[in-house]
Protein backbone atom coordinates (compact mmCIF):
# COMPACT_ATOMS: atom_id res chain seq x y z
CA UNK A 1 0.00 0.00 0.00
CA UNK A 2 2.80 2.12 0.52
CA UNK A 3 3.77 1.78 -2.89
CA UNK A 4 7.38 0.03 -2.58
CA UNK A 5 8.31 3.78 -0.45
CA UNK A 6 9.43 3.74 2.97
CA UNK A 7 6.37 5.87 4.06
CA UNK A 8 3.29 6.88 3.37
CA UNK A 9 4.52 10.42 3.59
CA UNK A 10 7.67 9.71 1.22
CA UNK A 11 5.06 8.51 -1.29
CA UNK A 12 2.77 11.21 -0.55
CA UNK A 13 5.44 13.51 -1.40
CA UNK A 14 6.30 11.89 -4.71
CA UNK A 15 2.99 11.62 -5.94
CA UNK A 16 2.69 15.55 -6.63
CA UNK A 17 3.57 16.08 -10.11
CA UNK A 18 0.58 13.16 -10.54
CA UNK A 19 -2.16 14.67 -7.76
CA UNK A 20 -1.19 18.18 -9.43
CA UNK A 21 -2.66 16.88 -12.59
CA UNK A 22 -5.57 15.04 -11.14
CA UNK A 23 -6.19 18.39 -9.67
CA UNK A 24 -6.73 20.26 -13.12
CA UNK A 25 -7.87 17.61 -15.54
CA UNK A 26 -10.72 18.77 -16.81
CA UNK A 27 -10.76 21.88 -15.26
CA UNK A 28 -7.67 24.08 -16.84
CA UNK A 29 -7.61 24.54 -20.70
CA UNK A 30 -4.52 26.18 -21.29
CA UNK A 31 -4.70 26.30 -25.28
CA UNK A 32 -8.18 27.58 -25.19
CA UNK A 33 -7.62 30.07 -22.00
CA UNK A 34 -10.82 28.37 -20.01
CA UNK A 35 -10.77 27.31 -16.57
CA UNK A 36 -13.78 25.56 -15.65
CA UNK A 37 -14.75 24.73 -12.32
CA UNK A 38 -18.57 23.81 -11.83
CA UNK A 39 -18.93 25.03 -8.34
CA UNK A 40 -17.44 28.52 -9.08
CA UNK A 41 -18.83 29.22 -11.78
CA UNK A 42 -22.54 28.45 -10.85
CA UNK A 43 -21.36 31.00 -8.10
CA UNK A 44 -19.35 33.55 -10.30
CA UNK A 45 -21.08 36.61 -9.35
CA UNK A 46 -21.18 35.92 -5.74
CA UNK A 47 -17.30 36.14 -6.08
CA UNK A 48 -16.66 38.64 -8.33
CA UNK A 49 -19.04 40.98 -6.62
CA UNK A 50 -17.73 39.75 -3.30
CA UNK A 51 -16.35 42.83 -1.13
CA UNK A 52 -13.76 40.41 0.28
CA UNK A 53 -12.86 37.06 0.33
CA UNK A 54 -12.06 35.69 3.87
CA UNK A 55 -10.44 32.54 4.18
CA UNK A 56 -10.50 30.18 7.60
CA UNK A 57 -8.11 27.20 7.94
CA UNK A 58 -6.19 25.54 10.52
CA UNK A 59 -2.42 24.43 10.41
CA UNK A 60 -1.10 23.56 6.81
CA UNK A 61 -4.27 24.20 4.86
CA UNK A 62 -4.29 27.73 6.76
CA UNK A 63 -0.56 27.80 5.18
CA UNK A 64 -2.09 27.01 1.30
CA UNK A 65 -4.73 29.94 2.35
CA UNK A 66 -1.62 32.70 3.06
CA UNK A 67 -0.27 32.03 -0.55
CA UNK A 68 -4.16 32.05 -2.26
CA UNK A 69 -3.96 35.61 -0.06
CA UNK A 70 -1.02 36.79 -2.05
CA UNK A 71 -2.22 35.03 -5.76
CA UNK A 72 -5.92 36.17 -5.94
CA UNK A 73 -5.14 40.21 -4.54
CA UNK A 74 -2.56 40.11 -7.34
CA UNK A 75 -4.96 38.14 -9.85
CA UNK A 76 -8.15 39.37 -9.69
CA UNK A 77 -8.03 42.33 -6.96
CA UNK A 78 -10.36 40.94 -4.27
CA UNK A 79 -9.25 42.07 -0.96
CA UNK A 80 -8.47 38.60 0.95
CA UNK A 81 -8.22 38.07 4.82
CA UNK A 82 -6.74 34.49 6.11
CA UNK A 83 -7.76 33.84 9.47
CA UNK A 84 -7.62 30.84 11.82
CA UNK A 85 -10.70 28.92 12.08
CA UNK A 86 -10.23 28.79 15.96
CA UNK A 87 -9.28 32.23 15.93
CA UNK A 88 -12.30 33.23 13.89
CA UNK A 89 -15.06 31.04 15.43
CA UNK A 90 -14.76 32.90 19.12
CA UNK A 91 -14.16 36.30 18.27
CA UNK A 92 -17.79 37.40 16.76
CA UNK A 93 -16.07 38.38 13.60
CA UNK A 94 -17.49 41.12 11.09
CA UNK A 95 -18.85 39.41 8.51
CA UNK A 96 -22.39 40.29 6.05
CA UNK A 97 -23.44 39.23 3.13
CA UNK A 98 -21.16 40.26 0.64
CA UNK A 99 -18.53 38.06 1.99
CA UNK A 100 -17.35 35.21 0.63
CA UNK A 101 -15.54 32.51 2.75
CA UNK A 102 -13.27 29.85 1.72
CA UNK A 103 -12.80 27.44 3.70
CA UNK A 104 -9.32 25.04 3.42
CA UNK A 105 -9.34 21.29 4.37
CA UNK A 106 -7.93 18.11 3.07
CA UNK A 107 -9.57 16.49 5.59
CA UNK A 108 -12.96 18.05 5.49
CA UNK A 109 -13.73 17.17 9.42
CA UNK A 110 -11.64 19.67 11.52
CA UNK A 111 -13.77 20.95 14.25
CA UNK A 112 -13.16 24.47 14.37
CA UNK A 113 -12.99 25.02 10.46
CA UNK A 114 -16.84 23.67 10.55
CA UNK A 115 -17.20 25.72 13.47
CA UNK A 116 -16.17 28.84 11.20
CA UNK A 117 -18.14 27.41 8.14
CA UNK A 118 -21.32 27.71 10.42
CA UNK A 119 -20.67 30.88 11.93
CA UNK A 120 -20.12 32.24 8.66
CA UNK A 121 -23.23 30.79 7.10
CA UNK A 122 -25.21 32.06 10.08
CA UNK A 123 -24.11 36.10 9.28
CA UNK A 124 -25.05 35.18 5.92
CA UNK A 125 -22.01 34.69 3.88
CA UNK A 126 -21.15 32.53 0.77
CA UNK A 127 -19.10 29.56 2.12
CA UNK A 128 -17.15 27.49 -0.47
CA UNK A 129 -15.05 24.71 0.51
CA UNK A 130 -11.87 23.62 -0.49
CA UNK A 131 -11.84 20.24 0.16
CA UNK A 132 -10.04 16.53 -0.28
CA UNK A 133 -11.81 14.14 1.18
CA UNK A 134 -14.98 13.44 -0.86
CA UNK A 135 -18.61 13.46 0.57
CA UNK A 136 -16.42 14.62 3.71
CA UNK A 137 -18.29 17.05 6.69
CA UNK A 138 -16.88 20.08 5.75
CA UNK A 139 -17.77 19.64 1.77
CA UNK A 140 -21.66 19.06 3.09
CA UNK A 141 -21.49 21.94 5.28
CA UNK A 142 -20.42 24.57 2.45
CA UNK A 143 -22.37 26.19 -0.11
CA UNK A 144 -20.50 25.09 -3.09
CA UNK A 145 -16.97 23.88 -3.31
CA UNK A 146 -14.46 22.09 -5.42
CA UNK A 147 -12.53 18.92 -3.89
CA UNK A 148 -8.69 18.44 -4.41
CA UNK A 149 -8.47 15.56 -5.94
CA UNK A 150 -5.14 14.58 -4.13
CA UNK A 151 -6.18 11.12 -3.42
CA UNK A 152 -5.83 9.70 0.25
CA UNK A 153 -3.19 11.65 2.17
CA UNK A 154 -2.63 8.81 5.01
CA UNK A 155 1.18 10.63 6.67
CA UNK A 156 -0.02 12.68 9.22
CA UNK A 157 2.50 15.75 7.77
CA UNK A 158 0.31 17.16 5.03
CA UNK A 159 2.47 17.44 2.01
CA UNK A 160 0.23 16.72 -1.59
CA UNK A 161 -3.03 18.57 0.27
CA UNK A 162 -0.85 21.32 0.06
CA UNK A 163 0.46 21.83 -2.81
CA UNK A 164 -3.29 20.57 -4.77
CA UNK A 165 -5.05 23.32 -2.53
CA UNK A 166 -2.79 26.10 -4.20
CA UNK A 167 -3.20 24.23 -7.58
CA UNK A 168 -7.38 25.00 -7.08
CA UNK A 169 -7.26 28.46 -5.54
CA UNK A 170 -4.38 29.59 -8.26
CA UNK A 171 -7.20 28.43 -10.80
CA UNK A 172 -9.99 29.92 -8.84
CA UNK A 173 -7.58 33.17 -8.75
CA UNK A 174 -7.10 33.44 -12.46
CA UNK A 175 -10.77 32.69 -13.57
CA UNK A 176 -11.89 35.26 -11.39
CA UNK A 177 -8.99 37.43 -13.24
CA UNK A 178 -10.43 36.78 -16.10
CA UNK A 179 -14.31 37.92 -15.56
CA UNK A 180 -12.81 40.90 -14.36
CA UNK A 181 -10.24 42.08 -16.46
CA UNK A 182 -7.67 42.01 -14.18
CA UNK A 183 -4.87 40.45 -15.83
CA UNK A 184 -3.18 41.29 -19.38
CA UNK A 185 -4.51 38.48 -22.16
CA UNK A 186 -1.24 37.52 -22.03
CA UNK A 187 -0.08 37.41 -18.18
CA UNK A 188 -3.76 35.07 -17.87
CA UNK A 189 -2.38 32.68 -21.13
CA UNK A 190 1.01 32.66 -19.37
CA UNK A 191 -0.11 31.69 -16.08
CA UNK A 192 -2.76 29.24 -17.26
CA UNK A 193 0.21 27.41 -19.69
CA UNK A 194 3.12 27.89 -16.72
CA UNK A 195 0.27 25.76 -14.69
CA UNK A 196 0.09 23.24 -16.90
CA UNK A 197 3.73 22.34 -16.71
CA UNK A 198 3.73 22.71 -13.12
CA UNK A 199 4.06 19.05 -13.02
CA UNK A 200 6.84 18.13 -14.64
CA UNK A 201 8.95 21.40 -12.67
CA UNK A 202 7.40 19.38 -9.23
CA UNK A 203 8.94 16.28 -10.52
CA UNK A 204 12.14 17.91 -11.44
CA UNK A 205 12.36 19.41 -8.23
CA UNK A 206 11.80 16.29 -6.61
CA UNK A 207 15.52 15.81 -7.73
CA UNK A 208 16.54 17.59 -4.91
CA UNK A 209 15.83 14.56 -2.84
CA UNK A 210 19.88 13.16 -2.71
CA UNK A 211 20.84 16.89 -1.07
CA UNK A 212 17.94 16.88 0.80
CA UNK A 213 18.72 13.70 2.00
CA UNK A 214 22.63 14.98 2.52
CA UNK A 215 22.15 18.07 4.09
CA UNK A 216 19.75 16.16 6.68
CA UNK A 217 22.74 14.05 7.86
CA UNK A 218 24.85 17.19 8.71
CA UNK A 219 21.83 18.86 10.44
CA UNK A 220 20.02 16.40 11.70
CA UNK A 221 20.81 17.17 15.42
CA UNK A 222 19.77 20.63 15.74
CA UNK A 223 18.12 22.08 18.18
CA UNK A 224 16.09 24.50 16.33
CA UNK A 225 16.11 25.87 12.67
CA UNK A 226 14.87 28.84 10.96
CA UNK A 227 12.88 29.22 8.05
CA UNK A 228 13.05 32.55 5.58
CA UNK A 229 11.16 33.80 2.79
CA UNK A 230 9.31 36.59 1.03
CA UNK A 231 6.58 37.25 -0.83
CA UNK A 232 4.71 34.28 -2.16
CA UNK A 233 7.67 32.33 -0.60
CA UNK A 234 6.90 33.31 3.19
CA UNK A 235 3.96 31.13 3.65
CA UNK A 236 6.34 28.30 2.16
CA UNK A 237 8.85 29.41 5.10
CA UNK A 238 5.92 28.86 7.69
CA UNK A 239 4.86 25.60 6.19
CA UNK A 240 8.76 24.07 6.01
CA UNK A 241 8.78 25.02 9.99
CA UNK A 242 5.69 23.43 11.08
CA UNK A 243 6.33 20.08 8.78
CA UNK A 244 10.17 19.98 10.72
CA UNK A 245 8.74 20.68 13.84
CA UNK A 246 5.37 17.76 13.99
CA UNK A 247 7.34 15.26 12.23
CA UNK A 248 11.54 15.48 14.00
CA UNK A 249 10.35 17.33 16.92
CA UNK A 250 13.03 19.89 16.06
CA UNK A 251 12.39 23.40 17.31
CA UNK A 252 11.67 25.50 14.13
CA UNK A 253 10.50 29.04 12.90
CA UNK A 254 9.26 30.57 9.80
CA UNK A 255 9.62 34.29 9.40
CA UNK A 256 9.35 36.79 6.60
CA UNK A 257 12.94 37.40 5.43
CA UNK A 258 12.63 40.49 6.00
CA UNK A 259 11.64 39.94 10.00
CA UNK A 260 14.62 38.82 11.15
CA UNK A 261 16.05 42.26 11.78
CA UNK A 262 13.37 42.57 14.06
CA UNK A 263 13.97 40.03 16.16
CA UNK A 264 15.05 36.68 15.36
CA UNK A 265 18.14 37.96 14.20
CA UNK A 266 19.27 37.38 17.96
CA UNK A 267 19.26 33.67 18.06
CA UNK A 268 21.67 33.30 14.82
CA UNK A 269 25.52 32.04 15.84
CA UNK A 270 27.03 29.29 14.15
CA UNK A 271 24.46 26.90 15.58
CA UNK A 272 21.84 27.90 13.92
CA UNK A 273 20.74 26.45 10.61
CA UNK A 274 18.77 28.69 8.73
CA UNK A 275 17.33 27.79 5.74
CA UNK A 276 16.36 30.44 3.21
CA UNK A 277 13.64 30.95 0.07
CA UNK A 278 15.47 32.49 -2.56
CA UNK A 279 14.43 32.05 -6.20
CA UNK A 280 15.38 34.44 -9.26
CA UNK A 281 11.92 36.01 -9.03
CA UNK A 282 10.52 37.53 -6.35
CA UNK A 283 12.55 39.83 -3.69
CA UNK A 284 16.04 38.31 -5.15
CA UNK A 285 18.41 41.05 -4.44
CA UNK A 286 16.50 41.84 -0.64
CA UNK A 287 16.63 38.03 -0.03
CA UNK A 288 20.32 38.02 -1.22
CA UNK A 289 20.84 41.05 1.48
CA UNK A 290 19.48 38.82 4.29
CA UNK A 291 21.71 35.84 3.53
CA UNK A 292 24.72 38.15 4.48
CA UNK A 293 23.39 39.21 7.44
CA UNK A 294 23.10 35.74 8.76
CA UNK A 295 26.40 35.15 6.88
CA UNK A 296 27.82 37.61 9.35
CA UNK A 297 26.74 36.37 12.01
CA UNK A 298 27.70 32.52 11.15
CA UNK A 299 24.63 31.26 10.64
CA UNK A 300 24.52 28.01 8.52
CA UNK A 301 22.87 28.69 5.43
CA UNK A 302 20.81 26.45 3.42
CA UNK A 303 19.63 27.84 0.08
CA UNK A 304 16.66 26.58 -1.99
CA UNK A 305 17.69 28.75 -5.25
CA UNK A 306 16.71 28.85 -8.73
CA UNK A 307 18.89 26.50 -11.25
CA UNK A 308 22.23 28.35 -12.40
CA UNK A 309 22.35 30.66 -9.86
CA UNK A 310 25.76 32.08 -8.78
CA UNK A 311 25.01 34.95 -6.40
CA UNK A 312 23.56 33.08 -3.53
CA UNK A 313 26.16 30.00 -4.36
CA UNK A 314 28.78 32.01 -3.47
CA UNK A 315 27.34 32.94 0.26
CA UNK A 316 25.46 29.78 1.44
CA UNK A 317 26.62 26.62 2.89
CA UNK A 318 24.62 24.12 0.62
CA UNK A 319 22.02 25.06 -2.14
CA UNK A 320 19.28 23.49 -3.44
CA UNK A 321 18.25 24.04 -6.74
CA UNK A 322 14.95 23.81 -8.35
CA UNK A 323 13.33 24.79 -11.71
CA UNK A 324 12.67 28.27 -12.77
CA UNK A 325 8.79 29.41 -12.26
CA UNK A 326 6.93 33.00 -11.74
CA UNK A 327 7.25 34.39 -8.76
CA UNK A 328 3.41 33.47 -8.25
CA UNK A 329 3.60 29.94 -8.72
CA UNK A 330 7.21 29.32 -7.13
CA UNK A 331 5.48 27.84 -3.67
CA UNK A 332 4.53 24.89 -5.84
CA UNK A 333 8.14 24.27 -6.30
CA UNK A 334 10.00 25.82 -3.51
CA UNK A 335 7.90 23.39 -1.03
CA UNK A 336 9.46 20.04 -2.69
CA UNK A 337 12.68 20.21 -1.16
CA UNK A 338 11.59 21.55 2.04
CA UNK A 339 9.32 18.34 2.51
CA UNK A 340 11.68 16.59 1.51
CA UNK A 341 14.19 17.88 3.59
CA UNK A 342 11.90 17.36 6.83
CA UNK A 343 11.36 13.91 6.06
CA UNK A 344 14.95 12.58 5.82
CA UNK A 345 15.74 14.41 9.31
CA UNK A 346 13.15 12.94 11.02
CA UNK A 347 13.67 9.74 9.21
CA UNK A 348 17.58 10.25 10.61
CA UNK A 349 16.32 10.70 13.80
CA UNK A 350 14.22 7.78 14.27
CA UNK A 351 10.79 9.39 14.47
CA UNK A 352 7.71 7.90 13.34
CA UNK A 353 7.08 9.84 10.48
CA UNK A 354 3.47 8.88 10.03
CA UNK A 355 2.51 9.38 12.72
CA UNK A 356 4.33 11.78 15.17
CA UNK A 357 3.33 12.00 18.64
CA UNK A 358 0.53 13.69 20.01
CA UNK A 359 -1.06 14.24 16.78
CA UNK A 360 -3.71 12.88 14.98
CA UNK A 361 -4.81 13.20 11.17
CA UNK A 362 -7.78 14.46 11.37
CA UNK A 363 -8.70 16.98 14.30
CA UNK A 364 -12.09 16.60 15.32
CA UNK A 365 -12.14 18.13 18.49
CA UNK A 366 -11.57 21.43 18.97
O1 LIG B 1 -7.69 18.34 7.40
P1 LIG B 1 -7.28 19.79 7.55
O2 LIG B 1 -6.63 20.33 6.33
O3 LIG B 1 -8.42 20.67 7.98
O4 LIG B 1 -6.21 19.80 8.70
C1 LIG B 1 -5.67 20.98 9.20
C2 LIG B 1 -4.47 20.70 10.07
O5 LIG B 1 -4.82 19.91 11.18
C3 LIG B 1 -3.35 20.00 9.30
O6 LIG B 1 -2.97 20.71 8.15
C4 LIG B 1 -2.11 19.82 10.19
O7 LIG B 1 -1.54 21.06 10.51
C5 LIG B 1 -1.10 18.89 9.50
N1 LIG B 1 -0.66 17.88 10.40
C6 LIG B 1 0.10 19.63 8.98
O8 LIG B 1 1.00 18.79 8.35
Amino acid sequence: EKGGYEHFMLKEIYEQPNVIKDTYRGRLLANTGIIQMSGVEDNIEKFTNADRILIVACGTSWHAGLVAEYIIEEFSRIPVEVEYASEFRYRNPIITSKDVVIAISQSGETADTLAAIKLAKEKGAFVFGVCNVVGSSISRETHAGAYTHAGPEIGVASTKAFTTQITVLTMIALRLAKVKGTLSNSDYFRYLQELEIIPEKVLEALNTNDIAKEIAEKFKDSQNCLYLGRGYNFPVALEGALKLKEISYIHAEGYPAAEMKHGPIALIDEKMPVIVIAPKQGHYDKVVSNIQEIKSRSGKIIAVVTKGDTQVKELADYVIEIPETSDALSPLITTIPLQLLSYYIAVLRGCNVDQPRNLAKSVTVE
